[in-house]
């Protein structure tokens, strides 16, 4: 264990209240994975201190699958069937062809990009949403406030990768949700605090959402008391959808402090005004 007066660069992830304090002046902290939420809004890590998140690193392809998984879900009505099996019902469902299957894609960065058009050289009819202008080949790219709702009206699958800023927290509220269309899915892969889970549970069970796929919650680990658990619509998964890879992420931030080293730029600035 170095002194901590030698300690020049911190990987982290979820570093403990206080953990910066004391350190004098690392040249750059490293988040070991692409969201950054924890290293936001600490009073212990000065802001010139520059923040630098993993970019893709393996993530994006991960995400694609997660993402894939879940909308072939609803796609291919493997929830239903996995309802009619403990039935005993034999029923087959109406077909429903990717192409006719609308995904919505909130956030376009790195991964959002990938996810969005993986989907669409699979033939979906992809959307994607996000802040500020993006360009994605094959997929109908949207952007600002104004566009969400009138695009969530026109979703089958709602998919979202954004980051959790102070923009985006609370974005999926009961009124959003509620212009989703009738027997739409979800899929939240982003931040637990972007989605109003009270709502979903709401709609799911009166029947107007179809079902949801969760790998990211407003507390992790999810509290074993949490209705989420046990509930029929909801498939749940503990925060896994783009785990973090061992080599990808360390070459990447190897790569980070010899460009930093050398003075040159690098990738995953963090731009702290924005929160990603
Ligand atoms: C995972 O949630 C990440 O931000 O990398």
């Amino acid at each position: 264990m170095p002194e901590r007066g030698q300690v020049f660069y911190v990987a982290a992830w979820n570093p403990p209240e206080d953990f910066f304090r004391g350190l004098p002046g690392p040249k750059a902290v490293f988040a070991l994975g692409a969201g950054i939420d924890r290293f936001l809004g600490r009073d212990d890590l000065p802001a010139d201190v520059p923040l630098i998140r993993l970019t893709d690193a393996g993530m994006a392809r991960q995400m694609a699958e997660y993402v894939l998984a879940g909308v072939l879900r609803f796609q291919r009505c493997l929830d239903l069937y996995e309802f009619q099996q403990f039935s005993g019902i034999w029923r087959p469902q109406p077909a429903r062809s990717a192409e006719e299957t609308r995904v919505t894609v909130l956030g376009l960065g790195q991964i959002g990009g990938v996810v969005a058009a993986t989907l669409a050289g699979l033939g979906y009819a992809v959307s994607g949403w996000s802040r500020s202008a993006a360009a994605v080949p094959g997929v109908d790219c949207r952007f600002g406030n104004e566009a969400l709702e009138p695009l969530l009206g026109e979703t089958d699958v709602l998919v979202n990768i954004l980051p959790s800023t102070a923009s985006t927290r609370g974005l999926l509220n009961r009124a959003r949700l509620g212009r989703l269309p009738p027997g739409a899915g979800i899929i939240n892969a982003g931040r637990g605090d972007q989605l109003d889970l009270d709502a979903l549970v709401e709609l799911l069970d009166a029947g107007r959402l179809r079902g949801a796929l969760l790998d990211v919650f407003p507390e992790e680990p999810l509290p074993g008391g949490s209705r989420l658990w046990r509930h029929p619509k909801i498939r749940l998964t503990p925060h896994v959808a783009a785990e973090t890879l061992p080599a990808p992420a360390v070459g990447q931030i190897v790569e980070n402090m010899r460009r930093l080293e050398a003075g040159e730029p690098v990738s995953g600035l963090v731009d702290r005004r924005r929160g990603y």
